[in-house]
């Protein structure tokens, strides 16, 4: 499903010094695996989910999913491209203020046309997956931390992506919820899709097909 070779990234710190950041970096995801990435902060974790999920260009390297080389196409094709596969749980859970639990949860079914009475239920049944069903009118500002996440989970699967990548999807709950969590992202990869899971807690590597460490730009097995 998820193919990368040779990916490299560097950026360019105030100083203008450049920082590199991915040195390297081969990875393939088969449907139905579940793969962890662990590594300090600041070793590039978020940096290399954001060049394989298409939100960040690397400098150098390919990216496939499936039989298509995405990293060679143009910004509107890329954009359809992660769209159509990508769901992300962002570290950071970027939901828009603006819009209830539930709305947020619905802008991915948005996103690729798709609305109407079947999507909001399935929007439901997530969010109730997830123990947030009785927050879901509420805006994220109403939200703790830990309810973000789960929302931002929720809308990351909604359309059932079949490439899934999560951004310390655990950083902000407890373990009962983190465990919740954990279990949800390996149901989906039981259901077929590939997943990424960047994570410093152990925990998150129970169950995985592959645990590796990103030191020095590169991935190494662990
Ligand atoms: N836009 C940017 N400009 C300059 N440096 C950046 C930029 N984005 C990230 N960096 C630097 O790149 C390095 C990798 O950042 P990244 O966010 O990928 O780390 P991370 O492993 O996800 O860390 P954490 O575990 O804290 O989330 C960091 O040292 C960071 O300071
Ligand atoms: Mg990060």
């Amino acid at each position: 499903m998820l193919r990368a070779a040779g990916l490299v990234k560097s950026y360019r710190a105030p100083s203008g010094m450049p920082i590199r950041v991915l040195a390297g970096v081969d990875l393939t995801v088969k449907g139905g695996e579940i793969v962890v990435v662990a590594g300090p902060s600041g070793s590039g974790k978020s940096t290399l989910l954001n060049v394989l999920g298409l939100l960040e260009d690397g400098d150098g390297g390919e990216v496939w999913f499936e039989d298509t080389r995405v990293s060679a196409l143009g910004r509107s094709a890329r954009s359809q491209a992660r769209g159509r596969y990508v769901g992300f749980l962002f570290q950071s859970f970027l939901l828009l203020p603006s819009l209830t639990a539930l709305e947020n949860v619905l802008l991915a079914a948005r996103y690729v046309g798709r609305s109407g009475a079947a999507m909001r239920r399935r929007a439901r049944e997530l969010l109730a997956e997830v123990g947030v069903a009785d927050r879901m009118d509420h805006f994220p500002a109403q939200l703790s931390g830990g309810e973000q996440q789960r929302v931002a989970f929720c809308r990351a699967v909604l359309n059932d992506p079949p490439l899934l990548l999560a951004d310390e999807p655990t950083g902000n709950l407890d373990d009962a919820n983190g465990a919740v969590i954990l279990g949800a992202l390996r149901g989906r990869a039981r259901a077929g899709a590939a997943v990424v899971v960047v994570s410093h807690r152990p925990e998150a590597a129970a169950g995985a097909s592959a645990l590796y460490r990103l030191r020095g730009g590169v991935l190494e097995s662990s």
